[in-house]
């Protein structure tokens, strides 16, 4: 059976390509997905990918990931920097996960050099634009073979 990796997006990365692109670069969300997705297949891994702006559903997303993925790539994007609820749920999981940023969050203002996840997730990308995904990937991959 195909390996399967969920990639989860949080809030406003819906908005990529018109959101700051001086930070966030100029790609779009479906340009970043689908760039996931190839890379994923070529290697022989399913990647499903979603999106939410809601903390709730991204709680949902994560609950619903156990037994079903065999790894976690999440952006929690603002949530980062909040959301006990996210990190609680990740602490359900059984499986790697990874937190990535397209921004080096050490870079910019103070309240995102705090991650209320970075201690309970087996690593951390930030700062590396969506290459990050891709690096995320390769790292899940090399994990889990
Ligand atoms: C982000 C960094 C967060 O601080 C910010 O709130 C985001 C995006 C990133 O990918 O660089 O929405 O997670």
């Amino acid at each position: 059976m195909k390996q399967k990796i969920l990639v989860i997006h949080g809030p406003n990365l819906n908005m990529l390509g018109k959101r700051e692109p001086e930070k966030y670069g100029t790609s779009t969300l479906d340009e970043i997905n689908a760039t996931i997705e190839a890379h994923g297949n070529k290697a022989g891994i399913e990647v499903h990918v979603c999106q939410s702006n809601h903390e709730g559903s991204i709680v949902d997303k994560i609950q619903q990931a156990r037994d079903i993925f065999d790894a976690l790539i999440i952006n929690p994007a603002a949530y980062t920097h909040t959301s006990i609820a996210i990190r609680d749920a990740i602490l359900l999981l059984d499986i790697p996960v990874i937190e990535i940023h397209l921004s080096n969050i050490f870079k910019r203002e103070s309240f995102r050099h705090k991650s209320l996840l970075c201690d309970v997730v087996t690593g951390q990308i930030t700062g590396f634009g969506m290459y990050g995904y891709i690096m995320a990937l390769d790292a899940m991959i090399n994990i889990l073979q």
